[in-house]
């Protein structure tokens, strides 16, 4: 079976190699081939199975503009975009990797979410594995709620993080510390608490003064931020996330989650 790949960048730039590797035929797109290169209907006439890594807002006209036949399958990598997008194909599938990918970061070890009718599951079933990933199953076809919810998730655990790491960083420099330590020094506690949230839950993970039911520290956190002119939504929102899951931990106290909850209650 011969796959082209339409668009060479970062998605591509893992899922080529890796698919080489697992003894896969590669042909590769690009809107402006170099020397000897193929265009994006060059690539497409010589494929079973058309992976479509173009930006998501390109998806839909990329896949219009090429030349399908029948027996071929159309594929994107976007967990954001509906199937349809790829209408015009004769069959159509997702193949989603939950995974965060920039320089030379690979695909293995990541869960890709597949959506698939049955006439093409188990076989990108059987690829995710031959790439090292972990095949999950989504609704096929997903409605579009799902997919926003789905998406959001994937988001906030992959880039949500960073933004949280940048309050971190915010609040590391109002401490009169050197810039260049924050990232070193605090990427490995979110590695910890990630680490410890896989072997124990996220409620038997969660720790720090909300867990404990110190209010009055949560308090000088509060005017930390205050006094280094920060805005303490992002504290505060994340401190109630951290009492739900503490309390669901049976961690607290009725008496610490009273008097926690009033302390977040005056924001
Ligand atoms: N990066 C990730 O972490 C990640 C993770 C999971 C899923 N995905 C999905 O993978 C897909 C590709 O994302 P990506 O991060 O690889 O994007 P990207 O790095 O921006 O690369 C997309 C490639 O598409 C081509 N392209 C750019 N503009 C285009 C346009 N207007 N029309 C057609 N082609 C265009 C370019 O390749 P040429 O110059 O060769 O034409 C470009 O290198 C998306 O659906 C994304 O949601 C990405």
């Amino acid at each position: 079976m011969t796959h082209a790949v339409i668009g060479w960048g970062r998605l591509a730039r893992a899922l080529v190699p890796a698919l080489r590797e697992a003894g896969e035929t590669v042909v590769i797109g690009r809107r402006l081939p170099g020397e000897g290169g193929l265009t994006h209907a060059e690539a497409a006439r010589q494929a079973d199975w058309v992976w479509l890594t173009v930006p998501d807002d390109h998806i839909a006209a990329t896949a219009a503009a090429l030349p399908w036949r029948p027996g071929q399958l159309a594929l994107h990598c976007s967990g954001a975009t509906p199937l349809s997008a790829l209408a015009p194909a004769p069959a159509v599938a997702g193949f989603h990797p939950l995974k965060l990918l920039a320089g030379d970061a690979g695909l293995a070890g990541a869960h890709v979410g597949i959506e698939a009718g049955d006439a093409h599951r188990p076989a990108l079933e059987a690829l995710a594995l031959a790439l090292g990933l972990v095949p999950l199953r989504l609704p096929t076809p997903m409605d579009a709620p799902a997919r926003a919810a789905y998406h959001a998730a994937a988001n906030l655990a992959a880039s949500g993080v960073l933004a949280v790491l940048a309050e971190a960083q915010s609040l590391w420099a109002a401490a009169g510390l050197a810039g260049a330590d924050a990232l070193p020094a605090l990427a490995p506690l979110t590695r910890g608490a990630l680490d410890t949230a896989l072997a124990r839950g996220l409620t038997g993970a969660v720790s720090g003064p909300v867990a404990r039911g110190d209010a009055g520290v949560l308090a000088r956190h509060r005017q930390a931020l205050a006094a280094a002119g920060l805005p303490e939504d992002l504290l505060l929102a994340l401190a109630q996330r951290q009492l739900a899951l503490a309390q669901a931990g049976g961690r607290l106290s009725e008496t610490q989650v009273t008097a926690l909850r009033a302390h977040l209650g005056k924001a």
